[in-house]
């Protein structure tokens, strides 16, 4: 059964470690507190373990942490830890000031992703763009009018994209390719044209389907 350690304690968190669970994995999940998950333990099934414990547990990763957060995790999980495996990366680089007129502001420029920056920083973790352009409660085996949605990914490594391909699949979307992690630049904007009709409208529950010719 192969291990998958999420790292990230929040709603998006615990849904994908509830989705992993539920599609054969074994599954733990993280938290610089892991005590604060307790109750959320007892009820899944799924023990939860520091950031460096889960990271050397796991075969796989998902980081599904605050994106400003996003580079302390990955430090405390260790770059000994995170060697060669595969790290979907769900998280976007959501700044601290509030949102204008209904678009969230991110702290990278356009020609810069989060994604890239965390590649750089961890060289030998391979890491795959991919859960960061739908909400938590979309995530695992949506059910839409229209079939199954599309999920954008991105990463340099083939094999791990590979992996996350077959993971979407499992998870109900149709994943879309979009090439290297440079693409995090336009995948990760994605995330504030998602969240636009929600803080407009209070419309959350949609996601994005491309229509192939
Ligand atoms: N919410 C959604 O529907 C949604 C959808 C798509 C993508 N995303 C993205 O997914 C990520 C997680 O979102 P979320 O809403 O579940 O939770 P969140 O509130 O954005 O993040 C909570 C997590 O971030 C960790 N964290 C915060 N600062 C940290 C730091 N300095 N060092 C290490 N860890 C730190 C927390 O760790 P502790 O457990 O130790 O406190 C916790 O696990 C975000 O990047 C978000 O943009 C969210």
């Amino acid at each position: 059964m192969a291990k998958a350690g999420i790292l990230g304690s929040a709603v998006v968190g615990q849904t994908l470690a509830r989705g992993f669970k539920r599609h054969g994995y074994e599954v733990r999940i993280a938290s610089r507190t892991p005590e604060k998950l307790a109750a959320f333990a007892k009820e899944s099934g799924i023990d939860a373990g520091t950031f460096a414990d889960v990271a050397a547990w796991a075969d796989l990763l998902v980081l599904a942490v605050h994106g400003g957060g996003a580079l302390a995790a990955m430090t405390l999980a260790g770059a000994d830890h995170v060697r060669g495996k595969l790290v979907i990366d769900a998280t976007n680089p959501i700044s601290d000031k509030p949102p204008v007129e209904g678009v969230v502001q991110f702290f990278t420029g356009p020609n810069q992703s989060l994604l890239e920056e965390l590649q750089g920083a961890f060289p030998e973790a391979r890491f795959v763009k991919a859960f960061n352009s739908v909400g938590a409660a979309r995530m695992v085996n949506p059910e839409f009018p229209g079939g199954p949605p599309t999920m954008f990914y991105c990463g340099n490594d083939a094999r791990a994209k590979a992996e996350v391909a077959r993971i979407l699949e499992q998870f109900g979307w149709e994943g879309a390719d979009m090439g290297t992690a440079v693409a995090g630049r336009a995948i990760e904007p994605l995330c504030q044209l998602w969240c636009i009709p929600g803080f407009l409208r209070n419309s959350w529950t949609h996601a994005f389907k491309v229509l192939w010719s």
